[in-house]
């Protein structure tokens, strides 16, 4: 059976996962097949991990495939993380939160020992920004925040699911910013940072110390 490049580059991720690790696990569809790998390893090998979700869907995904998990509170550090991107560009800066889960994701792949990003080649540009930037707001006052945002010479706007204004897992809102070209990255994560109101931006840059592509069915990797 064919498998997507996505999932290709998921698995060959959780080659990386050694016995005892405590792993950051992201969020997103291609996270989902890094899970389910994982489990099959666990199940087969007998490996002993616990992972730190970063999003509740990947915490509710590794509960029913019976990955242990613990939090922040029983372990200060993890030793590796592997998270998708929505962009990845030529200095392996991203842009993530298209699942909304931006902040637990920053945080947890942030912490960790080693970074590896996952992706199919779809993923790669040249420069962050035709994917709009979510940007995760204080839901007081987000229209004044959003104004802020404009600013900067993004268009933006308010992100919904379902008729219904979008909550993040932390009880935000995400306005989504399309600046169209990105120059600097660390440059325009540290403005929006400053503006009241954000709480956090979907710029990751300098993050990510490996990025594993897949582009139809070939693998390769990049290192910081
Ligand atoms: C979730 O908030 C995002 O940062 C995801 O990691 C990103 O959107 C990639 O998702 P897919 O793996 O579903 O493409």
């Amino acid at each position: 059976m064919e498998i997507s490049d996505k999932q290709h580059a998921a698995e060959r991720a959780v080659e990386y996962i050694k016995n005892g690790m405590i792993l950051g696990i992201g969020s997103g569809s291609t996270v989902n097949y890094m899970l389910k790998q994982l489990a099959r390893r666990i199940e087969v090998e007998g490996i002993q991990i616990k992972g730190i979700p970063a999003s509740k869907k990947s915490e509710k995904l590794a509960n029913e495939l019976g990955i242990p998990l613990t939090t922040f509170a029983e372990h200060s550090h993890i030793d590796l993380a592997i998270d998708g991107a929505d962009e990845i560009d030529e200095q392996l800066h991203l842009s993530k939160g298209g699942g909304g889960s931006l902040v637990r994701e920053k945080m947890v792949d942030s912490i960790a020992d080693y970074f590896i990003v996952i992706a199919g080649a779809d993923k790669l540009v040249k420069k962050l920004g035709a994917f709009p930037l979510p940007v995760e707001v204080v839901p007081f006052g987000w229209e004044v925040t959003e104004k802020r945002l404009q600013k900067l010479g993004c268009k933006t706007s308010l992100r919904y699911q379902e008729d219904k204004t979008f909550i993040s897992d932390n009880g935000n809102y995400i306005i989504d910013c399309q600046f169209e070209t990105i120059a600097e990255p660390e440059k325009l994560h540290q403005e929006i940072k400053s503006l009241l109101g954000v709480v956090e931006t979907g710029i990751f840059a300098n993050m990510a110390d490996e990025v594993i592509i897949s582009e139809q069915g070939n693998l390769r990797s990049m290192k910081r």
